[in-house]
């Protein structure tokens, strides 16, 4: 891993062998606008990579670009060497928008199994394979007590996991989770955590997990990437979360304080995590 994770942290213009993810230049838009420009960054199999930045900064353009939707203006995204596809079954995904879902009068083993697309899709005709693979994914999160109940009688933690059970079937190698922290106390978050980081080791899966808050991540990830002003920065918490770094990467003032083990990210007048991640800074 270590001779891997080497070649895979330099950013570089040519495809590197044995990159799980590479951005080599590549710029994204959405809704017409250039989010990110020319940006590069390597993510090796097997990383969790802790994904930051201000609302509207690309964090979730840059997930959906992974699925390939849509692909890259100019420049290139790879995963595992190979060009997007979409419908790509080695990359699960929770996405960011799940408002709603607490209403759905399904129990937790039909929610999942909604989300796999067998030969016949639909719920009374999962075949075989596709009850295995529900019922494997829903082992994996430690969701088996929610396989009967309601979704609309569970927590928003116990919904996150079985969203989570939803973007493990079909045993992706890698994940990607816009958001599964929001709107959960720390109790829920740091379950989700504990068990995404255990799920990430057991299985080597590659790890990409957005967040307002780098706090509850610190201590599993292994590196983050920040992105501000369609740019982004990729390293160790060490390297990145920098007076220096943050303050070029944002071009304002930014001062980063440890305070025990947890780190508050100051911009002009407040806090960045705990506001200014929740608008543009
Ligand atoms: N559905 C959409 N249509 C058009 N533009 C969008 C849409 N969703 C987001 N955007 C814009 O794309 C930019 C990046 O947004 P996004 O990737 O969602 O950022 P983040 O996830 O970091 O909050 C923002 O300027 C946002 O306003
Ligand atoms: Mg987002």
């Amino acid at each position: 891993m270590d001779a891997l994770a080497a070649r895979c942290h330099r950013p570089s213009t040519r495809w590197l062998a044995g990159c799980a993810i590479e951005l080599d230049r590549a710029t994204l838009a959405r809704g017409g606008r250039i989010v990110l420009d020319a940006v590069s960054a390597s993510i090796c199999p097997g990383e969790f990579v802790g994904i930051f930045g201000p609302n509207g900064s690309g964090k979730t353009t840059l997930l959906r670009a992974l699925l390939g939707l849509p692909p890259p203006l100019s420049g290139a995204v790879r995963v595992f060497g190979r060009p997007l596809r979409r419908g790509n079954r080695m990359i699960g995904y929770l996405p960011q928008q799940r408002a709603g879902l607490a209403d759905l009068p399904i129990r937790g083993w039909d929610f999942v199994a909604s989300a796999w697309q067998g030969e016949r899709w639909g719920l009374p005709l999962i075949g075989r394979r596709g009850q295995q693979q529900v019922m494997q994914a829903i082992d994996r999160v430690e969701a088996q007590a929610l396989a009967d109940r309601r979704l609309s009688q569970l927590s928003g933690g116990e919904v996150q996991r079985l969203l989570l059970a939803q973007a493990l079937l079909g045993r992706p190698r890698i994940l990607l989770l816009d958001e599964p922290l929001i709107s959960l106390d720390p109790h829920f978050q740091q379950a989700i955590v504990a068990l995404v980081r255990r799920i990430q080791q057991t299985e080597e899966i590659t790890v990409l997990f957005t967040a307002h808050d780098l706090n509850p991540l610190l201590g599993v990830m292994d590196r983050v990437l920040y992105l501000a002003n369609h740019q982004a920065v990729i390293g160790t918490v060490d390297e990145v979360v920098t007076d220096e770094v943050l303050s070029r990467l944002y071009d304002m003032p930014i001062a980063v304080y440890r305070i025990k083990d947890r780190i508050a990210v100051f911009a002009g007048h407040g806090p960045v995590e705990a506001e200014a991640h929740r608008h543009d800074v």
